[in-house]
């Protein structure tokens, strides 16, 4: 009788338990429902970047590489000029995964650079032709140097900036983000090609200081970098567009690559290890029909 009772008493609690539990999920639902829309208003006037098609996205995505050939003319030609990219060595230009440079061109292309060497045998630093081995020089010494050149504004360092940037897609996309097959990862890259096309002129109600820019993906829409593209700036031989859109296009793929120079090396170990983790199971499975199939249940 006791014992009857306690069994009452533990499924009741339980049950009570899993109520308040579901109210409270409802409750926190229905918030972030009625959250979206205030956050989404709360004085923010930037552009939800536009989604460009990538070679590099899902789970068989590969670079493109005449694409990272002709984006890193345009970095070289254009951006080159204002941000550096510390991370990136030539001789990475012809390893596996990215553009694939011959080893002949990243050597000429090396060597059309000046690198600070030294000290030498007299204890004085100088100056000499890059080598393959050498990281790809800043155009500024220091951060003081480039501001000062800039009205203040730095330009970042490149190497990683597509995976510094991003944006949030707001409740209830990112939900679906981590699904395999609607993932999306390319938050970074889409914003960075949006910024380079989103300069137009400012609403009439809006102040652009002086050294600023109005761009529609900026947060605050105002940027310290002029605009850096234009239709036929850089001359591509490869018969591609020589429009602000693509430039745009290219110049970010690039930017991924240097960012993550293994992601077609991770995108098919991950395919291998999905693979053979699916064939496994098949085989566990079936070994433990063999190993069970004797024993009387
Ligand atoms: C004349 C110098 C100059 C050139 C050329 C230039 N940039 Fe910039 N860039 C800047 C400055 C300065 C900033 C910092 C702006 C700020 O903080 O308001 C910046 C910022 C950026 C940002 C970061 C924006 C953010 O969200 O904070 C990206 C991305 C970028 N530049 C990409 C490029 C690309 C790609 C090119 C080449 C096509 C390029 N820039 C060419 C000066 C330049």
């Amino acid at each position: 009788m006791l014992d009857g009772l306690l069994m009452f008493r533990d499924q009741d609690s339980s049950m009570k338990r899993r109520l308040f539990v579901s109210c409270l999920s409802g409750a926190a639902l229905l918030m972030s429902f009625l959250a979206a829309p205030a956050l989404a208003e709360s004085g923010h006037h930037e552009k939800r970047p536009e989604a460009h098609e990538w070679s590099f996205a899902g789970a068989l995505g590969r670079f493109d590489r005449a694409q990272l050939r002709r984006g890193f003319k345009v970095y070289k030609e254009v951006c080159s000029t204002c941000h550096s990219v510390k991370l990136l060595a030539f001789r990475n230009l012809s390893q596996p995964g990215g553009p694939e440079f011959s080893e002949k061109e990243v050597v000429e292309l090396a060597a059309s650079y000046k690198v600070r060497d030294g000290p030498n045998d007299s204890g004085e630093y100088f100056e000499r032709p890059a080598r393959p081995s050498d990281r790809v020089p800043p155009p500024f010494a220091n951060e003081q140097a480039a501001r000062a050149a800039m009205s203040g504004a730095y330009p970042p360092d490149m190497s990683v900036l597509v995976k510094a940037r991003g944006y949030g897609r707001g409740f209830p996309t990112f939900l679906f983000d981590a699904i395999p097959g609607f993932s999306y990862q390319e938050h970074g890259v889409d914003y960075v090609a949006s910024l380079l096309k989103g300069y137009s002129e400012p609403p009439h109600d809006m102040k652009i200081p002086d050294g600023q820019y109005y761009n529609a993906y900026m947060a605050g829409n105002r940027i310290g970098m002029p605009p850096p593209l234009s239709d036929g700036a850089v001359t591509y031989d490869d018969g591609a567009p020589q429009t602000v859109d693509q430039y745009a296009r290219d110049v970010t793929a690039f930017m991924m690559w240097v960012a993550e120079p293994h992601l077609e090396a991770r995108k098919r170990i991950g395919l291998g290890v999905i693979s053979f983790l699916i064939v496994f199971a098949g085989l566990l499975y079936f070994t433990k029909r063999k190993i069970w199939s004797n024993v009387a249940h």
